[in-house]
């Protein structure tokens, strides 16, 4: 990594191994992008600018300063001073205005990064960071660029502090995070949309002219959105083909758009969504803007994923438990819905205890009065009417089976039918005079509030205090309506959706703090909430509420697009489905959920003895492929999404020794008796051993390994590769 800033041609370079970055500067005044791609050691790149056609002619002409403004590239464009493009910033002062001319004011290299404070990210030595000073001498705004890259990684990972240097506060009404041009480029676009239980699908459509995006307000990154963008050139796949990508690493309201002009240039930008953001800035007060993870391929997909991958394994994800192996877990929900005692549940303990399962999760209904989803959120004391003798009982017994205990939690909500909304109305998110909108039920804390905060932070302390509790699955099953908070003044409830998602980070961060040894799994709905912000906090995510294998196969390629698998909650689950109603085997189901983070969620009580002999294989399955599947380098070999046929990725462990390969055939063909799939990354110069049958590396990745067909719909294998030589 290096940066390089030319004095004589006033050309900022930033370097990575295999990707470069570049702004230059016009007058000494105004900072514009000129490169971000293939790395290139020359700043010889003035010429980019085009500062002797109209209409790039800069503003030293003065007779044109609009054509210049409104067409040139700048590297942080803002509101209300003639680019009518979408901007990156805008402020509006005290008198009303809405403008800012923000004009280069210097630049710092710095070892590491600076805090973001409150905020998730990226962290770690062999880091730099080049920081650009923007200033508005008007308003006396300072507007800090930060661009951070760690060494052995192609990542750009952007954020933006502002500092009111100013006599008056200001208004900020939007600060994204990312931003970056492109001239004359054919691209398309890659995002991730969904629903609930059906997060992540890959949804690729040209870009147009005007503006297209991905967001979301609903006060959380969402399953409908995904805080994801690439911009890849016509004909990408997995090893060819240019990808721009931003990711963003905050759980809240976000936008990633894109916006192509008349001149064919493309503005890329990311960062919290303005609908509903306006914050007051004091003077000497800063924003902190959260931060973007910029990444550049010349060479297919495959390069981002890889890229995203070991930047989140090696410099996102805090949990110990990311090179720890985690315990598989049963978890009770779909067994039992709300209709369970500790008696239920220390039965299918006992049955899980049996076949290899280590760790039971109580999901919910244990606390307040809650026997079904209309009531007690907020009231986290445990029911001792259904849990006779108490958590302490319940956790002695399944720790005696020789498995560890988990438990469920809502934090951020409150029911109106709950004793804590009873005792604090104001508690809620609301909007005097309006009825708050309910959904399943719940209400939203309104997590602005220091004592709010504070108050469910003890609830939760009391339980992990009152016994030996391992896991906690922390949920969040509603968005965000009636912003308003009877603790902010008038001029400060554009802060809310922010200063919610702050509370919600304290939150966690004091209970990683407090319970370092705690295994966190976050979860929204499903995969709601599936984000690098989230990933800062816990190591894995519940991918989603659809535990079909088929359906899985779409989500989990689309969440393994970004994030590694070692993430991705996957559960085997009982037929028919309770989302979708299909039947696959369970062998099938169990090859699709060994792709992340094992276990199991269905009643183990129930199962036939061939099942639980499958149970038995699949957990001494887990054990023996977990660390590659965490830790080895993932290829997709081919796409249900594309083929329609059947779905193939690989894994591969880092001196290309071991290796493994994921096939699942889902409808079958008549005819159809075998396939051919090309591997990838294998020592070509090695020899494997193939589920027993030789091959060399070079065969296996230029020719294909044969898949035979098995019987019937929705058949599954897992191929194991090892190196002989
Ligand atoms: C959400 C989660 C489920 C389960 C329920 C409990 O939907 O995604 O896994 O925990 O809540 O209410």
């Amino acid at each position: 990594m290096s940066f390089l800033f030319d004095e004589k041609e006033k050309v900022f370079l930033i370097n990575t191994e295999k990707t470069s970055y570049a702004m230059a500067l016009v007058d000494d005044v105004n900072l514009h992008h000129v490169y971000y791609g293939k790395k290139i050691q020359s700043t010889n790149l003035r010429y980019l600018l085009r500062e002797d056609v109209y209409p790039f002619i800069p503003s030293t002409a003065k007779r044109e300063t609009n054509g210049y403004i409104e067409s040139a590239t700048f590297e942080y464009p803002q509101t209300g001073m003639g680019d009518y493009r979408d901007s990156a910033f805008c402020v509006r002062s005290m008198d009303g205005y809405r403008a800012s001319e923000l004009v280069y004011a210097g630049y710092n290299v710095m070892a590491g990064k600076p805090k973001l404070e409150g905020l998730p990210a990226t962290w770690g030595e062999k880091c730099e960071t080049l920081q650009i000073y923007l200033e508005d001498k008007l308003l006396g705004l300072k507007v800090t660029l930060n661009y951070s890259v760690f060494d052995g990684n192609d990542a750009i990972i952007r954020s933006v502090f502002v500092e009111n240097q100013g006599k008056e506060p200001v208004y900020l009404e939007k600060v994204l995070s990312s931003c970056v041009e492109m001239f004359n480029k054919d691209f398309e676009m890659m995002t991730l949309p969904g629903s609930w239980a059906r997060e992540r699908h890959i949804q690729k459509m040209p870009v147009g002219y005007g503006r297209q995006n991905a967001a979301s307000f609903r006060g959380k990154s969402s399953p409908q959105e995904h805080p994801f963008m690439a911009l890849v050139t016509p004909g990408t796949n997995q090893t060819q083909g240019e990808v721009y990508a931003m990711n963003f690493v905050y759980s809240g309201n976000f936008i990633a758009q894109v916006e192509r002009n008349e001149f064919d240039f493309v503005r890329m930008t990311m960062g919290i969504h303005p609908e509903g953001f306006c914050w007051k800035l004091e003077p000497g007060d800063t924003f902190t803007a959260p931060e973007v993870v910029n990444v550049y391929s010349a060479t297919g997909l495959e390069t981002m994923t890889r890229t995203f991958h070991h930047l989140y394994r090696e410099h996102l994800i805090r949990s110990p438990y990311l090179h720890k192996e985690r315990p598989i877990l049963i978890n009770n929900w779909e067994a039992t819905y709300f209709d369970f005692d500790e008696k239920k549940l220390i039965d299918i303990a006992k049955e899980a205890s049996k076949l290899g399962i280590e760790m039971l999760v109580m999901d919910d209904g244990w606390f307040g009065k809650r026997n079904n989803d209309d009531c007690s959120l907020g009231d986290w004391q445990v029911n001792e009417e259904k849990l006779k003798g108490g958590l302490p009982y319940l956790v002695e017994e399944v720790k005696k089976l020789g498995m560890k205990f988990g438990i469920w939690f809502e934090p951020e909500m409150i029911c109106p039918d709950s004793d804590l909304f009873r005792a604090h109305p104001d508690w809620a998110i609301q909007i005097p005079g309006r009825d708050i909108i309910q959904s399943r039920a719940q209400y939203v804390l309104d997590l602005t509030r220091q004592e709010v905060v504070d108050a469910v932070y003890d609830m939760i302390d009391q339980v992990l205090k009152s016994a030996d509790i391992s896991y906690v699955k922390w949920d969040m099953n509603r968005f965000l309506t009636n912003l308003g908070s009877a603790a902010l003044p008038a001029d400060r409830q554009g802060e809310i959706y922010h200063r919610f998602m702050l509370g919600v980070y304290q939150l966690q961060e004091r209970l990683i703090t407090d319970y370092p040894d705690l295994l966190l799994e976050n979860c929204s709905s499903g995969g709601g909430r599936f984000d690098p912000g989230m990933l800062y906090y816990s190591p894995q995510i519940w991918c989603s509420d659809d535990t079909d294998a088929i359906e899985r196969l779409a989500i989990q390629e689309g969440t393994a697009l970004i994030y590694p698998l070692s993430t991705m909650g996957a559960h085997v689950s009982v037929c028919p489905n309770h989302a979708i109603g299909r039947t696959t085997p369970f062998e099938t189901r169990g090859n699709v959920a060994l792709a992340g983070t094992f276990g199991y969620e269905l009643d183990i009580t129930k199962l036939s003895d061939e099942e639980k002999e499958l149970v038995k294989e699949q957990t001494k399955q887990y054990h023996k492929y977990h660390r590659l599947v965490a830790d080895g380098e993932y290829y997709r070999l081919a796409s249900y999404q594309e083929n329609n046929a059947y779905d193939c990725f690989m894994v591969v462990n880092s001196d290309q020794s071991k290796a493994l390969v994921f096939y699942v055939q889902v409808l079958s063909h008549a005819q159809v008796k075998s396939r051919f799939v090309p591997l990838r990354g294998l020592d070509e110069a090695k020899t494997y051993s193939v589920n027993g049958v030789t091959y060399t590396g070079d065969v296996l990745n230029n020719v294909g390994l044969r898949i035979d067909i098995e019987w019937g719909d929705f058949q599954s294998k897992i191929f194991e590769i090892e190196a002989l030589s």
